[in-house]
């Protein structure tokens, strides 16, 4: 961003290890290896940025519908019946859940695509999925790269038999240690492994059908660091949490000598003589103390792709081609939109995954990077992103939950979740937690059509959509480029280009100074000016219960009545929010489809727009509209005169409800559908 108000972005497209260096003028990249692909976007709005951007790496994955939704997971939850009652603690609790999670404790001794049999068994897992599909509810499970290295589980006899892991330098499976003992991974680089991928998620979607899938540890995380020293050359197996069962003769697959010449002679990437991967002779700065590369990793020789690419060169890809694996698998299975996040990613993962920024504490700090990190991840193309609401590592309190509630229930992915080793943090087990928890979430399940809008948006190809869109939240400076005043902050953001939440993320306080960029204002709550021409940074009371959320004047925000599941809530009526400008005008949008069709050409847009006393709707697209509940009111903030009668389409509306201490009118009584054009005019 410039002073002028320019945007530009400057794109290193490198996958190896970079230090990045901040001088006082200056930002220094010192890569040690790869290409030095630079592109550049000229914006010059930094929403055109980003659009730019995404054309290079690929424009974000639309979401499934129920995936906006609210999701609770926690690392140790020991049983289905522990699954069974948090879902019905938060349905007494009269708080959503759109999403139950489980974490690697649903598994067999850890292992990939298995149920422990005894405190997940399947037939008691089918119950509970069915019992939450049948009430509108999904279920989402963890899967980790690391395949056990046992002889008899079929996904690691498989991946051997279809040459699916990756080599250490000799052409041995390359054996690293996760939560199940010994493992190997998949080389998703290699794209004839994807088949073998999609067959493990395929025999586990027969065993529990599942909606989504959560891949962590993709960095890829190793407990050993490089290869871990087994007892034998051949990997012999010991499951550090399981039975202890070993397992002999467990015959890794060697590349065929073929193979290993041509990868001799290819001299791929920094294959120089005494050229040593793991320590090459510039040390960034890895871990922050320029450890080895190979740290809790694979070894910089490990080979990808049968040995096209060298774990130095492809490290930072791996979570890339996991999502683009996955996502093809699901998709190819479900025949519909997939719903994954993922841990590690690079630039374009955003086409294929979500992405959860990982484990953070239960701190104040950590709430406030959280933003930090939303908003980032809308600048890098993965506009699905939260944070583990409430705080991964150590236990909560009540004012940081009820703090983090009220941001976190506005990320775009919007998830509780925390480690084993810290107190339960369901979102019922404080009342004050609860309260603040159903008014922010029915806050968000109102504009959940906002929501979806922005990411239809953000996916579709930039001819489709101008003003630029490429973001879901985003930061002040992305709407108000013209104002430096907006540069620094990070403690607000917006919700596409209206919606302003300005959360408390400072322990104990309870005001806030909210900066008000250059716009008519509107209080959410009460409906009334805020602030009429912005400009200007005002402390507003913010009490524990309370986030402050303001609406810009000159946007119409398409809203619904909330229900205790997304598909509760499409089914109910729809409603306008009319932000009018000093002008007396506003605009907005909605996209509506099925939810979650991989073809999306069955869609409605309607275009909405208010000049003076009048509002319509512009329906283009295929006419899905048809099938969805119609528009049955309309709120008017903003206005300059009394109301006292309006018609839709020429016909009066029974219910017109002035009110002149804010100045806004609520028009209901009416209904009509949101595939067809109407007019609505007041007087
Ligand atoms: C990693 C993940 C965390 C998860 C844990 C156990 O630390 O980041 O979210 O709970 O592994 O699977």
């Amino acid at each position: 961003m410039r002073p002028s108000g320019l945007a530009h972005g400057v794109f290193l497209r490198n996958s190896n290890g970079i230090d990045v260096v901040l001088g006082s003028n200056s930002l220094l990249y010192r890569t040690i290896g790869g290409v030095l692909d630079f592109y550049f976007f000229l914006g010059p709005h930094p929403e055109g940025v980003v659009q730019q951007y995404q054309e290079v790496i690929g424009r974000p994955h639309m979401p499934p519908y129920w995936s906006l939704g609210f999701h609770n997971c926690r690392y140790g939850y020991p049983n289905v019946e522990t699954l069974e009652k948090v879902v019905a603690n938060y349905s007494s609790a009269m708080i959503p859940l759109e999403t139950m999670w489980t974490d690697i404790d649903y598994m067999d001794q850890y292992r990939d695509f298995t149920l422990d049999p005894n405190n997940f068994p399947q037939d008691k897992m089918n119950a509970f999925l069915d019992n939450l599909h049948s009430n509108g509810q999904h279920y989402v499970v963890i899967v980790d790269p690391g395949i056990a290295i046992m002889k008899g589980y079929p996904p690691y006899d498989q991946g051997l038999e279809e040459n699916a892991f990756i080599k250490d330098k000799n052409g041995n499976v390359f054996i690293g240690r996760v939560w199940p003992g010994y493992t190997a991974f998949t080389d998703f680089m290699n794209f004839d492994t994807h088949s073998y991928w999609q067959d493990q998620i395929a025999s586990f979607l027969q065993l529990l059908p599942v909606d989504g899938l959560w891949i962590d540890m993709n960095e890829i995380s190793n407990f050993c660091s490089g290869a871990c020293s087994t007892e034998s050359a051949d990997g012999v197996n010991t499951a550090i949490h399981g039975s202890e069962q070993r397992v002999k003769n467990s015959q890794p697959t060697r590349l065929k000598s073929k193979t290993r010449t041509r990868l001799r002679r290819s001299g791929t990437g920094n294959r120089r003589v005494g050229f040593d991967p793991t320590n090459p002779p510039y040390s960034i700065n890895n871990f922050g103390n320029k450890a080895p590369l190979n740290t809790k990793t694979l070894d910089m020789d490990a080979l990808h792709m049968n040995g096209a690419a060298l774990e130095y060169n492809a490290h930072n890809t791996f979570g890339l081609s996991e999502a683009i694996a996955t996502n093809k698998a699901l998709e190819n299975l479900k025949k519909k939109r997939s719903f994954i996040i993922s841990r590690s990613t690079f630039p374009g993962s955003g086409s294929h995954t979500g992405h959860w920024t990982g484990d953070n504490h239960a701190t104040f700090d950590d709430l406030e990077h959280s933003i930090i990190g939303m908003l980032n991840f809308q600048l890098f193309g993965i506009p699905l992103v939260g944070s583990d609401i409430c705080g991964f590592h150590d236990s909560t309190t009540v004012e940081l939950c009820t703090r983090w509630i009220e941001v976190g229930a506005f990320y775009p992915f919007s998830r509780d979740h925390n480690d084993n080793q810290s107190h339960p943090q369901e979102l019922y087990r404080w009342p004050e937690v609860a309260t603040v928890a159903r008014k922010v979430l029915s806050i968000r399940y109102s504009i959940l059509p906002l929501y979806y809008t922005l990411f239809y948006k953000a996916h579709t190809p930039v001819t489709m959509t101008t003003p630029p869109a490429a973001t879901v939240t985003r930061p002040l400076f992305f709407e108000f480029p013209s104002d430096v005043n907006t540069f620094g902050i990070h403690t607000q953001f917006l919700i596409g280009p209206a919606i302003m939440i300005s959360p408390v993320s400072t322990q104990g306080a309870t005001t806030k100074n909210v900066y008000f960029p250059r716009a008519r204002w509107f209080d959410w709550y009460n409906q009334s000016v805020a602030m009429e021409k912005g400009g200007e940074m005002v402390n507003l009371p913010a009490p524990l219960d309370h986030v402050l959320i303001h609406i810009r004047g000159g946007y119409i925000i398409p809203m619904q009545e909330p229900g205790m599941t997304t598909v509760a809530s499409r089914k109910n009526p729809f409603s306008l929010l009319v932000a009018l400008d000093e002008t007396g005008s506003a605009s907005g949008d909605v996209y509506l489809d099925d939810g979650e069709s991989l073809d999306m050409s069955n869609y409605t847009f309607v275009n909405f727009s208010c000049s003076k006393s009048s509002l319509t709707g512009s329906v283009s697209g295929t006419g899905w509209a048809k099938s969805s509940p119609p528009l049955s009111s309309v709120t008017v903030l903003g206005l300059d005169g009394a109301v006292s009668k309006a018609t839709l389409n020429g016909q009066s509306i029974s219910n017109v409800h002035y009110n002149s201490t804010t100045q806004s009118v609520l028009l209901s009584g009416f209904q009509t559908s949101l595939a067809s054009d109407f007019t609505i005019i007041w007087e």
